[in-house]
């Protein structure tokens, strides 16, 4: 088929590549501009555009969302410029792009592609996929197929939203120890698990990087945990999946 390319849209950066679907993997090098601040929809389209246009790409497109997407909308902005509240993002993306596209939450992208070539590629059963950065992500699949916007970072941890707990930008904020931090990861694992019991937790997000700094102090627990396997390229990839099997 032809080639799928994959975009991810984070608080800090733009990236993306074309993607190899059989293996999970970036054909090339990703190219990556800075996110627009404040990060407004037409300088992300603009920024998106770019990345596209350095390669030479036709065919499908895939993009993350930091917020909830259903059907091609973005519905919520958390953490990046509110202009994107309930917008027609695949539209716009479309029409900058002129290509097909496909828009998904960020961490479900990275769900996909976890689960299908990385961390969770062998669990059957309830996986879930919990990015930390600027906020908390979370994927939920089951058996592969994913629930898509679980929205898991809002949950309520101490009375505030979890993210504002327990998120790695939480640990940068407060300065807290990794022993500190994971004592709060812990502690919002114990009611994501409480909820969805899954077997296998895979911790994603930039600070995943470091997780023989952080995963040996979480406590024993039903579901094990592990540290995702794709890292960086997963919301790539993730997105490249989507926009494949929207193009059938
Ligand atoms: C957003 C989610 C997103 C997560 C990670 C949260 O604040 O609500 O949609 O997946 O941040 O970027």
């Amino acid at each position: 088929m032809t080639a799928v390319f994959g975009v991810d849209i984070g608080g800090s950066g733009i990236k993306g590549a074309p993607v190899d679907l059989a293996r999970g993997a970036l054909t090339e090098e990703r190219y990556k501009v800075l996110t627009p601040q404040p990060s407004a929809p037409e300088a992300v389209v603009a920024a998106v555009r770019e990345v596209v246009r350095h390669f030479d790409h036709q065919g499908p497109v895939g993009l993350t969302f930091p917020g909830v997407v259903v059907g091609g909308r973005t519905r919520t902005a958390a953490n990046v410029d509110k202009g994107w509240i309930d917008l027609d993002a695949a539209g716009l993306f479309r029409e900058a792009l002129d290509l097909p596209t496909t828009v998904l939450n960020d961490a479900d992208a990275a769900g996909l592609a976890e689960v299908t070539h990385g961390a969770g590629r062998d669990q059957a059963g309830v996986v879930m996929v919990l990015t930390f950065g600027t906020g908390i992500g979370s994927a939920l699949l089951v058996d592969g197929v994913l629930v898509p916007n679980t929205e898991l970072g809002h949950l309520e941890l101490r009375g505030k939203d979890a993210e504002r707990r327990a998120s790695s930008a939480a640990k940068d904020r407060h300065e807290l120890t990794w022993e500190q931090w994971a004592g709060r990861v812990d502690e919002y694992l114990d009611h994501v698990e409480m909820l969805f019991s899954p077997q296998l937790i895979v911790i994603g997000g930039g600070v995943s990087r470091k997780h023989d700094k952080f995963l040996p102090l979480l406590k024993d627990r039903e579901a094990r945990v592990v540290p995702a396997e794709l890292r960086n390229d997963a919301g790539i990839v993730g997105a490249a999946m989507a926009a494949a099997r929207a193009a059938g």
